[in-house]
C-alpha cells in the first residue's frame, strides 16, 4: 500500500461548519464559538480531518457573515478572538485542523474602507479602493451600466452625491479595486493574521471573480461573453500568486482553497496551478445528476483536469448555497441541474436519503480530499416551509420570493430530544434563528447514534475505513468492467467501490469480502441506488 503524502489538504476530510446553525452555546438561538467548541468530540468521533468555518467575524449580516466589517474581529454573536484562538487549540489537540472562509470580493458596507469611501470626494485615493463612479443620463441618474447583482436587482447604488458604486452581491457588500495595490497588502495581511493564530487553510469566497474590467463594459446577461469583464481576468491570478507566496512562507503546509465556480474546465484548472491555490471546490460534480455515465463522466473529466496541473480533486455533494442533496435527490427528474435552487414540493425523501448514502461511499472513496456540509451526515433534507416572515436570506427578498434563496440548507442542526430546539442549544425555551421541522426529531444526533442503521453511523464507519487505508483519499483510481448503470473501481490494491444505479439488482464479485454497504445487501446481489465498497480476498 502506498502511504499517503503528507499533505493534507490533498487527501482530507474536510468538515463544514456554518456558524450561525452549527450550536449555540449561550442560548440565544444563533450558533457560536461556544457551542463549536462543546461539540469538537463529536467532529472528532465522525472522524473528520479539519473544519471550514463559514465567515465568523464581524459583519452586520446583510449575507450571513459574507459581508465582512473587520477579518480581525470575531462577531460578537459568534464570540470573542479569544474564543477563536481557544477553539483552533482544542482543535488541534483533537488533530483537527482549521480553514477560515476570507471574502476578497467584497467588504461590508460598514468596513471602515468604505466609510472612508463615503466621506470622501469623488476621484479620491479613498473612492479607488471600490468601484465609483458617475452615472449615465443627463443627471448621472442612469447606472454607469446594466451589470446585475447575481443576487437581483442593478449592481450599481447611488449616492447622495450623485456617485454610484458596484456591487456585484447584495447593496450592503461593496467591490473591492483589485487593481489597487492597498488591497493585496491588506489581504496578505488578513492571511498572516489567521495564519499566525494557526489556522492551517483559506477557503477563498468568489474566488474567479475579484477582478474587474477597469472599462466596465456591458454585455448580454443571458450568456457568457468571452472574454467576461467580471469572471476570470487575469490579475485574479496575481492575487493569489500574492497569497500562495504568504501560506509558503509558513513551515507547517498552509492551504488555499477556492470557490471557483467556471464553466471551462482549461480555465479553472489554472487556479490551481503549482504556484496558485491549492485546490477548489468541483461545483460540476455537486450539480451533477444522479445517472451513471453523467457522474462516470464528470469523475473522469474532474481527475484529467486536475491531473494537467498535479493538483487534489475535492468531491462535495452539498454546501450552505445550494438545496441539500437529500432533496435534490429525491425530486423526480434528477437530471435538472441539481446544484440550483428551487421550489419543488414533490421530493420523495427517503429515495434522496437512499441515494445519498450511496453517494456518500462513492464521494468518500473518491480520489482526493472531501468535503462534507454540516448535517448532511444526519441526513437533513431542505427545508422548503420557511414562512416568508423568517427567511433572512438576501436572494430571497432580492428577488420577491422568486429564488428561495439559502435558508433551507442553513437550518440549526438538531441534536437531541423530541421537539424544536432540539438540543440546539442550551436553553429549550431560545428560538433557533431559523425554524426546526417537527419532522426532525428521528433524524437529531441522539436519535440516530443508537441505531446501526442511521446515516450517521454510515459515515462515521465509513469516514473510519477511509481514515484505516492509506489507498483511499489522494492517489490512483483504476475503472473496472461493469455493467450499464454501475460504476466500479479500485483503489490500491484490494479496495473497489461499486455503486448501482442501473435501476435493477446486479450481482456482487465472489472473490470480495463486505467492508460496508449502504444499504443492507440482498444475499449477493447489490440492489439499485446502493454502494458497496469491498475488500478482494
Ligand atoms: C459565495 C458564498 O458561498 C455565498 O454564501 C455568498 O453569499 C457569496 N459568495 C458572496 O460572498
Amino acid at each position: 500500500m502506498t502511504p499517503r503524502t503528507t499533505d493534507w489538504w490533498r487527501h482530507a476530510a474536510i468538515y463544514q461548519v456554518y456558524p450561525r446553525s452549527f450550536a449555540d452555546g449561550n442560548g440565544d438561538g444563533i450558533g457560536d464559538l461556544t457551542g463549536v467548541r462543546n461539540r469538537l468530540d463529536y467532529l472528532k468521533e465522525l472522524g473528520i480531518e479539519a473544519i471550514w468555518f463559514s465567515p465568523w467575524y464581524l459583519t452586520p449580516m446583510a449575507d450571513a457573515g459574507y459581508d465582512v466589517t473587520d477579518f480581525r474581529q470575531i462577531d460578537p454573536r459568534f464570540g470573542t478572538l479569544a474564543d477563536a484562538d481557544a477553539l483552533i487549540g482544542e482543535a488541534h489537540e483533537r488533530g483537527i485542523r482549521i480553514i477560515v472562509d476570507v471574502i476578497p470580493n467584497h467588504v461590508s458596507h460598514e468596513h471602515e474602507w468604505f466609510l472612508k469611501a463615503l466621506a470622501a470626494t469623488h476621484g479620491s485615493p479613498e473612492r479607488d479602493l471600490f468601484w465609483f463612479r458617475d452615472g449615465r443620463g443627463e443627471n448621472g441618474e442612469l447606472p454607469p451600466n446594466e451589470w446585475q447583482s447575481i443576487f437581483g436587482g442593478p449592481a450599481w447604488t447611488r449616492l447622495p452625491d450623485g456617485q454610484w458604486y458596484l456591487h456585484l452581491f447584495a447593496p450592503e457588500q461593496p467591490d473591492l479595486n483589485w487593481r489597487n495595490p492597498l488591497v493585496h497588502s491588506e489581504y496578505e495581511d488578513i492571511l498572516r493574521f489567521w495564519f499566525d493564530r494557526g489556522v492551517d487553510g483559506i477557503r477563498v469566497d468568489s474566488a474567479a471573480m475579484c477582478g474587474k474590467d477597469p472599462e466596465l463594459p456591458d454585455f448580454d446577461h443571458s450568456g457568457l461573453p468571452d472574454p467576461h469583464p467580471y469572471v476570470d481576468l487575469d490579475i485574479n491570478h496575481d492575487i493569489y500568486r500574492g497569497w500562495r507566496a504568504v501560506a509558503d512562507s509558513y513551515p507547517d503546509p498552509r492551504a488555499l482553497i477556492g470557490e471557483v465556480w467556471l464553466a471551462d474546465p482549461a480555465r479553472f484548472a489554472r487556479y490551481l496551478r503549482a504556484d496558485e491555490l491549492h485546490a477548489a471546490f468541483n461545483f460540476d460534480f455537486l450539480g451533477c445528476a444522479w445517472d451513471a455515465s453523467a457522474l462516470r463522466t464528470v469523475i473522469d473529466q474532474t481527475l484529467s483536469v486536475h491531473a494537467t496541473v498535479a493538483a487534489p480533486s475535492t468531491w462535495v455533494l452539498s454546501n450552505h448555497d445550494v438545496t441539500r442533496h437529500v432533496t435534490r435527490y429525491g425530486r423526480p427528474d434528477t437530471s435538472t441541474a441539481a446544484g440550483i435552487r428551487q421550489y419543488n414540493p414533490i421530493v420523495d425523501e427517503d429515495l434522496g436519503r437512499r441515494r445519498a448514502r450511496a453517494a456518500a461511499l462513492l464521494t468518500l472513496s473518491l480520489p482526493g480530499a472531501v468535503y462534507i456540509y454540516q448535517g448532511e451526515e444526519l441526513g437533513l433534507p431542505e427545508v422548503e416551509d420557511i414562512p416568508a416572515d423568517r427567511r433572512d436570506d438576501p436572494i430571497y427578498h432580492r428577488t420577491g420570493g422568486k429564488d428561495p434563496g439559502r435558508d433551507g440548507c442553513r437550518v440549526p442542526l438538531p441534536w437531541s430530544g423530541t421537539k424544536a430546539p432540539y438540543g440546539f442549544g442550551p436553553d429549550d425555551a431560545a428560538r433557533p434563528w431559523l425554524p426546526q421541522p417537527a419532522a426532525w426529531a428521528g433524524l437529531s444526533v441522539a436519535a440516530q447514534e443508537p441505531d446501526p442503521a442511521s446515516m450517521l453511523n454510515l459515515y462515521r464507519a465509513a469516514l473510519a475505513l477511509r481514515a484505516e487505508r492509506q489507498d483511499l483519499g489522494d492517489g490512483p483510481i483504476q475503472w473496472l468492467p461493469a455493467p450499464e448503470g454501475v460504476l466500479a473501481y479500485r483503489r490500491g490494491t484490494d479496495f473497489t467501490c461499486l455503486v448501482n444505479l442501473s435501476g435493477t439488482p446486479v450481482a456482487l464479485p465472489g472473490d470480495h469480502a463486505v467492508l460496508l454497504a449502504s444499504h443492507p445487501l440482498d444475499g449477493n446481489q447489490l440492489p439499485n441506488d446502493t454502494s458497496v465498497w469491498l475488500r478482494t480476498v
